[in-house]
């Protein structure tokens, strides 16, 4: 998804941006660009705007820089995520006004672009690119009447969508101004420099304190100050939030990508989720009040949880999860069917949201319209200070650290462990499981950390498999229950980074259609956790065996039930069955990571997708 970057301050603003942006590279792009504000760029005297853009990599902008070397102390940078119109140099962002000295960039989707651009056609402007960002160009340009700070809330006034935009005006040399409506900004207060950048991680660098901007707000960014204004003008007073994790928590420390990396902090990152919710009194026991969890839950009758992606997964875990500890009814739904449904409400609901970044906005759209059925609103996110955290009612955090690689490993675990806790907590609070057996399960949970690690041991087993099938085209994974679930976050891994055809089944489906679709070419990963199941498991291998399928079943490490069915076995430390999928996932993203690698792709940027869907 597109990032935004800015700086004003005594630098040269050119590296600060580039070096801003490549901190943003995880979001997923496909050009980028900068607007550098400086002392006789081009022009000569006086201050001049210069725009450099390029297609791709950020390396063709740097090579372009480089040659084209342009000089000042304030700039705005973006990369691109395309959704109107192709990735090219001259869709690429900055985009400025006709005469060129006003730049702005955006992150979002300006949704009545097309008639805006009737409008300013009809005013005499011709449009340079094909996207809906240009309109913001003009219709600044159109405002303007020597004060960009106006002519910016004029511009609010009359679009529509979603948007973090920031501005630069060659008039007005000593700010920035940036907005923000449903898409993330963050500002970074230094000293005698000031930043802003679609998160936090390029701002780390710089400065520790930052300003959380809010949907509708103004930020003006002076070298020595940042002001905040409502849509009204009326000044705003914000404080700084310290942010405390590491710039060195989101660089790569020895692993060749960000995704084996975050991989191999799955055992520390399930510890840290866990650790600060085990409380011991006379017994030990899970503490939810961060969520307000209390006697009142009881009233419940019924979790709706909604996500996207590898968090609806989780949320699918959840369901089962719920159901089988509390024995309560629960839906689930991705967010982008949920928001357009009619779903039906009960302000004694509890609705769970889940999301990595806190940003999506299908997420937030089904956030907010669960918000106004009175409904309690539970966030499971691991971003501090993101969108859905402020607004939610309740916040439960995944403590994963930052996560750089676009397909989700570590947060999908840590989300895990926080659904189960949730599922734990309200079995015991409605009776369902006893001391003894919640005893039982947090002693287990206390343990996964543990045998992850060992699991992660033998991963080279995993990078042996998949240097024999990296070259399948066609892969399904089947499991019941639980399995099923993870069945469904297995496909996507493999599906985001290999770029194979990928498919999740709930394997007593198999016969209802997919085996028709299995042949000698097909490669099966049926997961098999749920020991009641096995028999089941095992016909379903037959099944898919006689129609010449390679199998390949994730078992537990003592487990001998299917070692002459498959062609492969990969064995995972034994846990609670109903606990497995904060293992059993494990060995589906160490297959898809390899196979990444194998065909040659980037598996931290995956072709065509973000890291971050802040538009619809
Ligand atoms: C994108 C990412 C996925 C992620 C999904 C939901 O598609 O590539 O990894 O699962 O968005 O993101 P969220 O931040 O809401 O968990």
């Amino acid at each position: 998804m597109c990032g935004i970057v800015g700086y004003i301050g005594e630098e040269e603003a050119t590296p600060v941006l580039v070096n801003a942006l490549k901190k943003l590279e995880y979001r997923g792009y496909d050009s980028a660009g900068i607007a550098i504000l400086g002392p006789g760029n081009e022009a000569g005297a006086g201050h001049s705007l210069v725009v450099r853009k390029a297609k791709g990599a950020l390396k063709n902008l740097e090579q372009r820089i480089a040659t084209e070397i342009i000089r000042g102390t304030s700039g705005i940078g973006h990369t691109r995520w395309a959704t109107h119109g192709e990735p090219s140099d001259v869709n690429s962002h900055p985009h400025t006004n006709v005469s060129g000295k006003i730049a702005v960039v955006h992150n979002g989707i300006i949704e009545n672009h097309a008639k805006l651009k009737e409008m300013l056609r009809e005013s005499g402007v011709t449009f340079k690119s094909q996207t809906d960002t240009e309109v913001v160009a003009h219709l600044v340009d159109y405002f303007y009447k020597g004060d960009l700070f106006e002519a910016v809330r004029a511009t609010l006034d009359r679009i529509e969508g979603a948007y973090a935009l920031a501005f630069v005006c060659e008039n007005e040399p000593e700010r920035i101004i940036a907005v923000r409506k449903d898409a993330p900004l963050v500002i970074g207060a230094g000293k005698g420099e000031n930043l802003i950048a679609s998160d936090v991680t390029p701002l780390l660098e710089y400065t520790r304190d930052v300003y959380y901007l809010n949907d509708g707000e103004i930020a003006v960014l002076y070298r020595d100050r940042v002001e905040f204004f409502d849509r009204e003008a009326r000044p705003i007073e914000k404080k700084t939030s310290r942010v405390e994790w590491d710039v060195s928590a989101a660089e790569k420390g020895g692993y060749e990508h960000f995704m084996l990396k975050e991989i191999h902090e799955q055992p520390k990152a399930l510890a840290d989720t866990l650790r600060a919710r085990i409380k011991t009194y006379a017994t030990k026991t899970i503490n939810l009040e961060e969520i307000g969890f209390d006697a009142s839950w009881a009233q419940a009758s019924r979790v709706v949880i909604s996500a996207c992606g590898t968090a609806w997964h989780a949320g699918v875990v959840g369901k089962y999860a719920l159901e089988r500890f509390a024995r309560i009814p629960v839906d689930v739904d991705v967010a982008s069917e949920f928001r357009y449904r009619d779903p039906i409400y009960d302000p004694k609901d509890i609705f769970i949201i889940i999301s990595q970044s806190g940003e999506t906005a299908d997420t937030l759209a089904a956030m907010r319209m669960a918000k106004k059925s009175g409904a309690r609103i539970i966030a499971i996110t691991n971003v501090v200070g993101s969108t859905l955290a402020r607004e939610a009612d309740l916040v439960m955090y995944t403590w994963a650290g930052p996560e750089i690689a676009v397909a989700s490993t570590k947060a999908f675990t840590t989300q895990l462990m926080c659904v189960y806790l949730i599922a734990l907590k309200f079995g015991h609070l409605r009776k369902v499981i006893d001391d003894a057996e919640l005893a039982k399960n947090i002693e287990a949970l206390e343990g996964l950390p543990a045998l992850a690690e060992r699991l992660l041991a033998q991963k080279e087993d995993i990078q042996r498999f998949a240097a024999r099938q990296f070259h399948k085209t066609k892969a399904f994974f089947m499991g019941r229950l639980f399995d099923y679930a993870v069945s469904l976050e297995s496909a996507l891994k493999l599906k985001e980074i290999a770029y194979t055809h990928s498919e999740a089944f709930a394997a007593g489906e198999l016969k209802h259609g997919p085996i028709a679709l299995v042949d000698e070419s097909t490669l099966v990963v049926a997961i098999c956790t749920q020991t009641a199941l096995f028999d089941k498991m095992d016909s379903n291998i037959k099944e898919v065996k006689a129609r010449g399928a390679t199998v390949l079943v994730i078992t537990w490490e003592d487990e001998k039930y299917f070692d002459s069915a498959a062609d492969e076995v990969f064995r995972i430390p034994r846990t609670l069955d109903p606990l497995s999928p904060m293992l059993s996932v494990i060995p589906s993203q160490l297959y898809a990571y390899y196979c990444s690698v194998m065909r040659g792709n980037d598996p931290d940027k995956p072709r065509n997708l973000a890291k971050s869907v802040t538009v619809e």
